[in-house]
């Protein structure tokens, strides 16, 4: 053991952190290049000496704001429990903090007094756990790209030290210290480990995103807090609102880093545009053509607008010939698989050929380029002034995403992203008039714009009763929690009393809509849990994350816009598509259609050229079948059971249905003879969504979603009969305090049938 390894670092002695975390070895010359004055550096993690990489990163890091406030960031939180760090997107928050605790192993140094740093026994992987350092992320996107980031920044490899945990994936292990994972993920680690006694240090980032999770978070750490004077707990967020964190956190001291933004020329259109599309591309087309030199960043609002944007970007570059420089268009959304996310890192293309004109990068991308993802080399900006935002009316119940205008705040965040590296110049595709009259100054807390039966549930399991005295930032509206609690009382949920059954609480250990958990849950009574689970998966697999306050998902508890997105439909072959579609199709419904598609992957061996020539996402697929084998382990931890009906069975697809029913009786429409159909008990209008397969237009129908647009349409559709409504949901279908419409009149007849069968039967006994 050498002498460096005896050397002790005091309390809060902040040193350079290769001096801490490695092992210095006297180098024979020869042995490394990674020599710092001829000494070569063994990062103490892993025993390996620090690649020439490493010392690269090195020093772009030593130039973020952050890193010069180290010492004052220790001090402060040295004497507080909380603190509060604001500073601009950019200044390295997210990846310089968390790897401040990591490279100190500061959570040792803040709880042994006169810490050596041989004591702590790396090796263990359960005094590891016991020190974890946890940084929430809104987004998966961030918490893949910033773990990735700082895995690298510390020379180590992802998913062993430095790891990320996001619904559906985790990779993370028994080594892992720093873990960033989505604020959904912490929230459901708290339902087993209520004071999240496996962090030493809680980081809640992106704070200002005011995501659902991260504000019931807020209030559960409130409370673990108390309970844990040994916790720290650090709150981060952009320029934005931190006045409102520290009183909410009893004055914790708030840290501003000095945001180091270069100044950032705004334009704005003289008229309004009638199509923003069109009008970004035709900026991006403009910016290229008589601009200098500098990367462009487009804020688009999901993914086919920006797979549309980019394809078309590239087409009017490329007519316009050797005149301009190359371009490289890279889209950015939450479901582009991970190897695609890393290319917006990738440099802007050279010259074409030596002395010609320079190439540009070009990133289209959702809200995520926003606050969480810093993409260096970024001089123009272009912000058509929308985002996909949830939205959700208690009364009718209906949580959908709505392409809506962003708020003043959001657009201020924009346009400092063209002024990271130097002066650059921001786009606004509206009129200065709208920007000062038309646009909210904040956006609405998530929690104000949600439908929270899930989150219900989850504070349920984790023991918070009294919903009203919860110490919300922001309370939502007593109607909205009413009409929560209301659907986990009819789904079975929650007693009458309030309290979670048995039943809520299986429920609850599913990271799934309420209605879908319920659904799985009780698939077994209906002889079909394994077809359930792949329909489950297929529903779930592939979803788009909300783009506005961090989609999808995240995470786990993120009540999320479910999309089937599994069908392809490229522009040049649509009606190749739609008939292979037409081959998968079932005429009772879009639910069994995605089942029938799941099964042909797995008979053709989840081959991807086979996806390919049937117009099916592979992707979407393969995410789909790792869904449902996380499913599987929760199934088999309730001792539910996997079966099915025997395929020859006529009862083989009825029990599918039945099952579907059993979750989603209060998504139903009936059809009017008007040839509408009418919600039940909302009573709105709504039309089948012509992707729907049905051959017929069935009088009564189960939907997944309600999609708004000028139209309501109800989208993944399946054929139910009236007789199950009284069959499966007699509480929910009880007549009276229905109201007065077709429907009820129909339930009516159904219920005196039921009835008079039931004579009949006492009869014959
Ligand atoms: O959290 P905050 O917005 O304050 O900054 P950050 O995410 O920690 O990023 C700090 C800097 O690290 C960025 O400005 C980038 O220069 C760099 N970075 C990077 O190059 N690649 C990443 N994947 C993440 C960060
Ligand atoms: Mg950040």
């Amino acid at each position: 053991m050498g002498t460096e390894r005896k050397r002790k670092v005091s309390l809060f002695d902040v040193v350079d952190e290769t001096s801490v975390s490695a092992k210095i070895v006297k180098s024979n010359g020869a042995m490394s290049n990674n020599t710092n004055g001829g000494i070569s550096l063994i990062n103490r993690w892993n025993g390996k000496p620090y690649s020439q990489r490493y010392y690269d990163i090195l020093d772009k890091r030593k130039n973020l704001p952050v890193w010069h406030q180290k010492e004052e960031f220790l001090q402060v939180l040295k004497k507080n429990q909380v603190i509060i760090l604001v500073g601009e997107t950019g200044s390295g928050k997210t990846t310089q903090v968390c790897s401040l605790f990591f490279s100190f192993s500061l959570v040792c140094l803040l709880y042994i007094p006169q810490f050596v740093l041989e004591a702590v026994d790396l090796e263990s992987p359960d005094k590891r756990r016991k020190m974890m350092i946890g940084c929430t992320q809104p987004r998966r996107v961030a918490a893949m790209s910033v773990s990735r980031r700082v895995a690298e920044e510390m020379d180590v490899t992802i998913g062993e030290e430095v790891g990320y945990s996001i619904r559906f994936e985790d990779c993370s292990s028994a080594r892992t210290v720093l873990k960033y994972l989505t604020d959904g993920m912490l929230l459901r680690e708290a339902m087993t480990d209520p004071l999240l006694e496996r962090y030493k240090v809680v980081i809640l980032d992106e704070a200002h995103e005011r995501t659902l999770s991260t504000d019931v978070l807020f209030g559960l750490l409130k409370e673990v807090l108390k309970n844990r004077p040994d916790l720290k707990l650090v709150v981060m967020s952009a320029t934005l609102e931190a006045e409102k964190f520290q009183g909410y956190f009893g004055e914790a001291p708030l840290m501003k880093v000095p945001g180091r933004l270069h100044p950032v020329e705004i334009f704005y259109t003289q008229e309004p545009e009638r199509d923003y599309l069109e009008a970004a591309i035709r900026t991006v087309v403009q910016i290229h053509l008589c601009e200098p030199l500098g990367d462009i960043l487009v804020f688009l609002t999901g993914e086919e607008e920006i797979e549309d944007a980019c394809r078309k970007i590239t087409k009017e570059v490329g007519n316009l010939g050797d005149q301009v420089g190359p371009v490289k268009v890279v889209p950015l959304y939450s479901t582009l698989p991970p190897a695609m996310q890393q290319k917006i890192f990738d440099p802007a293309p050279p010259p074409l050929q030596e002395g010609g004109p320079s190439g540009r990068k070009i990133v289209v991308s959702t809200n995520i380029a926003e606050t969480s993802l810093t993409i260096d080399g970024i001089v123009y900006v272009i912000d058509p002034g929308f985002s996909k935002q949830k939205v959700y009316n208690p009364r009718v119940r209906v949580e959908s995403l709505l392409v809506s205008p962003i708020s003043k705040a959001s657009a201020h965040q924009r346009s400092g992203r063209a002024g990271r590296t130097q002066p650059g110049k921001c786009f606004r595709l509206y009129t200065e008039k709208s920007f000062n009259q038309d646009l909210q100054p904040q956006t609405y807390p998530e929690i104000l714009r949600s439908n929270l039966a899930n989150t219900v549930l989850t504070l349920k399991k984790l023991g918070i009763d009294d919903l009203v005295h919860f110490d919300f930032m922001d309370p939502p509206a007593p109607e909205t929690l009413m009409r929560a609690l209301e659907v986990l009382n009819y789904l079975g949920a929650l007693d009458d009393e309030g309290n979670l059954t048995k039943l809520g609480e299986i429920m609850s250990e599913f990271p799934l809509d309420p209605q879908l958990s319920k659904m799985l849950v009780v698939s077994p009574e209906f002889n079909c849990s394994n077809e359930i689970l792949s329909i489950s998966a297929m529903l779930s697999g592939h979803h788009q994350q909300l783009s506005c306050m961090g989609p999808m998902p995240p995470d786990g508890m993120y009540h999320r816009i479910l999309i089937p997105n599994c069908f392809v439909r490229p522009r040049e072959a649509h009606k190749a598509a739609d008939e292979a579609k037409a081959r998968f199709g079932h005429i009772d419904g879009d639910h069994l259609t995605l089942l029938n598609v799941y099964h042909a992957y797995k008979q053709n061996n989840e081959d991807p050229s086979w996806c390919y020539e049937n117009f099916v996402n592979h992707r979407a697929l393969k995410a789909a079948d790792n869904v449902r084998q996380q499913l599987v382990r929760i199934m088999a931890r309730f001792n539910l059971k996997l079966c099915s009906t025997d395929f020859n069975s006529r009862d083989y697809y009825i029990n599918i249905r039945k099952a579907i029913l059993a979750g989603y009786f209060m998504q139903v429409a009936h059809l009017e003879h008007s040839g509408h159909y009418l919600t039940v008990k909302d009573n709105q209008v709504v039309h089948l969504h012509p992707s729907n397969c049905l051959d017929h237009k069935p009088e009564w129908v189960v939907y997944n979603e309600y999609v708004l647009t000028s139209r309501n349409y109800i989208r993944t559709v399946v054929d139910i009969r009236g007789e199950w409504l009284v069959d499966i949901a007699p509480h929910y279908y009880d007549l009276q305090n229905f109201p007065q419409c077709e429907a009820k009149r129909v339930l009516e007849k159904l219920y005196r049938k039921r009835e008079r069968e039931r004579e009949e039967n006492r009869n014959r006994k």
